[in-house]
């Protein structure tokens, strides 16, 4: 507490908030009310997609006396931190970058939070630590599986760091939701997906080939065991996930947590395929998606969804949004990028 100043109101430190979930959750908040402080290097983050009543640092939080002086800066009650590499390709060429940034920045935080008495943290992982899950949909009590990446490693290991700090800091709460495949944009189209370069996801690879940015969108594999032979993911609307994460720091802020470390599932209960959304998103939005099936990619898992009964019962969150809207939202944006 000593290095606490006595100001004003409590601020949330959003790291990574000019990325693609960061600026969603930042909008969600100052929504709801909350003042917010970003940090964000804007190696993968965009500087249009800071929100304009959102204190703004550019910096890299694998810095630990950069991330220290807005620590010290600013009164600070909770950090979401999104700040992370994500690309699972490039983790497979690049993997000491990949543990060296996403392990040091999420240590750098916790150290950093205890330093200064910051005692709430919100993490994003991932249902990739669950692998290909022997039953579906998965729970929160689903043995995670050997990771298939770097990328995907990084967020076990990240979980397990914030497990065992929690186990010696009675005092400080985390929690980790585990995010399904986030897709979509915020309906005012003034945010949304933007990846630097040819796209690895799906949706932002589709929309592009639909504005002719790309001439064919690739469906990697149709020979999988699913009823029509392409993987099964769980699509979440960006913004009901960024709306996961107020109700995650209410939870730590009003005290409501049931134990300082705590995990969730964030997805919307539903399966769908690749095939499927092509399809989804051709009845949204009335536009033909040019695709071709070709070999699977290496890396991928057949089929996993989520079970979400945790998230609705303890957080009171549930996603909300049709898989149409989101889809429509997502090449609103793309036209919206179009347009600039
Ligand atoms: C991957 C990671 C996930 C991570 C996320 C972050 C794994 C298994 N999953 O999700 O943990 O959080 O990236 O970016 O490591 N597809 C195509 N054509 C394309 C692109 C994708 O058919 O051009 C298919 C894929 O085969 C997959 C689905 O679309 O079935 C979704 O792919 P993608 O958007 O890349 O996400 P995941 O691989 O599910």
């Amino acid at each position: 507490q000593g290095h606490r100043k006595e100001s004003k109101t409590m601020k949330i430190l959003v790291l990574g908030g000019a990325g693609y979930i960061g600026s969603h959750t930042v909008y969600e908040l100052i929504d709801a009310g909350e003042e917010v402080v970003i940090i964000d290097n804007l190696e993968t983050g965009h500087a249009e997609a800071v929100h304009p009543d959102a204190k703004f640092y550019k910096g890299d939080i694998s810095d630990k006396s950069f991330l220290n002086e807005v620590f010290q800066k600013e009164n600070i009650e909770a950090v979401i931190h999104f700040a992370a590499l994500k690309a699972v390709g490039e983790s497979v060429q690049k993997p000491l970058e990949y543990y060296r940034n996403n392990l040091n920045s999420l240590m750098n935080v916790i150290a950093g939070m205890r330093e200064f008495g910051v005692k709430n943290l919100v993490f994003s992982s991932s249902c990739t630590v669950y692998g290909q899950a022997d039953v579906l949909p998965v729970t929160e009590q689903t043995p995670r599986k050997q990771a298939e990446s770097p990328y995907g490693n990084t967020k076990a290991m990240c979980e397990d760091i914030m497990r065992d700090f929690a186990k010696v800091e009675s005092g400080m709460n985390l929690l980790a939701l585990r995010y399904f495949n986030p897709i979509g944009a915020h309906p005012s189209a003034l945010i949304g997906e933007l990846p630097n370069g040819v796209p690895n996801n799906l949706i932002p690879f589709l929309t592009q080939t639909v504005a002719g940015i790309r001439p064919q969108l690739s469906v990697f594999g149709d020979d999988y065991n699913t009823p029509d032979g392409s993987p099964i993911r769980d699509y979440i609307d960006v913004v009901d996930l960024a709306k996961a994460h107020v109700v995650a720091i209410r939870r730590l802020l009003d005290g409501k947590n049931k134990a300082n470390y705590e995990y969730f599932n964030i997805g919307t209960g539903n399966g769908l395929s690749v095939l499927g959304l092509i399809k989804a998103f051709e009845k949204a939005t009335g536009e033909k998606v040019n695709y071709k099936i070709v070999g699977r990619r290496a890396g991928d898992i057949e089929k996993v969804w989520a079970d979400t009964t945790l998230a609705n019962q303890e957080l009171g969150w549930k996603a909300e949004v049709p898989i149409e809207e989101t889809l429509a939202n997502a090449w609103k944006w793309q036209q919206a990028l179009m347009k600039k």
